[in-house]
């Protein structure tokens, strides 16, 4: 076997009810918290007064930067940069799905490192940031565990794509209960979002022992809830196990990277401000088709874990299930089918293109992308 590293958070808690640790665990790091959130839905949720609770009893001074925006900007961060030095605070706590969680991650390293947020687009951030204690409310990004943060330059309209091992966060909260207020359309898009991020850890061309144990288990599990999520907000046990699959999706793809998927639906963010799980789901299908013939066997895994029957099946069939099986579940969460209906312009699919084709996703794709190959999977689902 080769040599693999795997990296994750400090120490991960889950469970029901598990948000009442945040103010212990942040007292740990420190006497000053700044909470990094968005601008409404942790206050409507309640989800904000039970960590100031929380850090109240645990005597922790609070800072609230309730300035986040979804697809959050270099702008965004920069404010709360200041805010962070300006208040001399000890520890971030990210409260929110993944912008609130990517806005933080960007804050805590550009407390410590020298320099502009734009000069570690190609370049990790070497100096530990400062400690970040992760607590989402939508289950999708797997943002609490990655080594990853996507922050939009607006002037440019590109998703920076900040990645290195300072930017985990050192403690993971992963509890249920602030999910359930998750609005259908969001549960369905963020849901997918893991669902991409495990497969393509899956099938990425540096997949690793390790991540792979994630990734199948993701797979299985997501595939296996997410409906009954969508459907039933309110139901409990299928927002523990979406919770907890797409942290093991977040754990795979942390180590194993995303591919052609990724690369493709960034610049649909950072262009059309098409939510990044919703244009995860209409690029997976398609993708899928143009992969699955590159890895046979991974994809009869998929299949496998997603549970179809791949007995007495050959290979290319049994491989074949998966991308059906995808299909299946997509047309289930009623999300769009096409880019036309969330507002793409067909003029754009070359820059579109131009831009996916750059990124380092691509790259570790399972089929070699050309420009053109990207330029058809578009069209084909414009
Ligand atoms: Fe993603």
């Amino acid at each position: 076997m080769s040599i693999f590293v795997f990296k994750a958070p400090n120490k991960i808690i889950y469970g029901l009810g598990s948000i009442k640790n945040v103010g212990e665990e942040t007292a740990k790091y420190g006497k000053k918290a700044l909470i990094v959130t968005g601008r409404s839905s942790t206050k409507k949720s309640g989800a904000l007064d039970k960590v100031l609770n929380s850090l109240k009893e645990n005597k922790v001074e609070t800072i609230v930067f309730d300035q986040v925006e979804s697809d959050p900007s270099v702008d965004t961060v920069e404010a709360g940069t200041k805010v962070a030095k300006e208040q001399a605070i000890d520890v971030i706590i990210a409260l929110g799905g993944g912008s609130p969680l990517d806005a933080a991650k960007a804050i805590s390293i550009m407390l410590t490192n020298p320099g502009k947020l734009i000069d570690y687009e190609n370049k990790a951030p070497e100096i530990e940031g400062i400690p970040v204690i992760a607590v989402p409310t939508t289950a999708g990004t797997g943002s609490e565990v990655t080594r990853f943060s996507v922050i939009t330059d607006t002037k440019r309209k590109i998703k920076m794509l900040l990645a290195g091992d300072t930017l985990i966060p050192k403690v993971a909260i992963l509890d249920a209960e602030l999910t359930i207020t998750m609005p259908k359309d969001v549960t369905a898009a963020t849901g997918m979002d893991a669902l991409t991020h495990a497969i393509e850890a899956y099938i990425s061309k540096v997949s690793q022992p390790a991540s792979n144990l994630y990734a199948l288990s993701a797979i299985k599990i997501i595939s296996s809830n997410i409906i009954k999520a969508v459907n039933n907000g309110d139901n409990l046990e299928a927002r523990e196990n979406m919770l907890f699959g797409q942290m093991q999706a977040g754990l795979a793809f942390s180590n194993a990277s995303v591919a052609l998927v990724h690369a493709m639906s960034r610049p649909l963010g950072a262009f059309f401000k098409i939510p990044h799980g919703m244009a995860n789901a209409i690029l997976l299908p398609k993708v899928m088709e143009y992969n699955r013939a590159s890895v046979p066997e991974k994809f009869k895994d998929i299949a496998e874990a997603m549970g179809e029957n791949t007995s007495n099946l050959s290979l290319r069939e049994a491989s074949k299930l998966a991308v059906k099986a995808i299909k299946n579940i997509y047309d289930e969460t009623g999300l769009p089918k096409t880019l036309g209906e969330v507002g793409v312009t067909e003029d754009s699919i070359e820059t579109l293109a131009k831009d996916a084709f750059k990124s380092g996703s691509t790259l570790l794709n399972p089929t070699k992308a050309s420009i053109h190959d990207i330029i058809k999977i578009y069209k084909d689902i414009y």
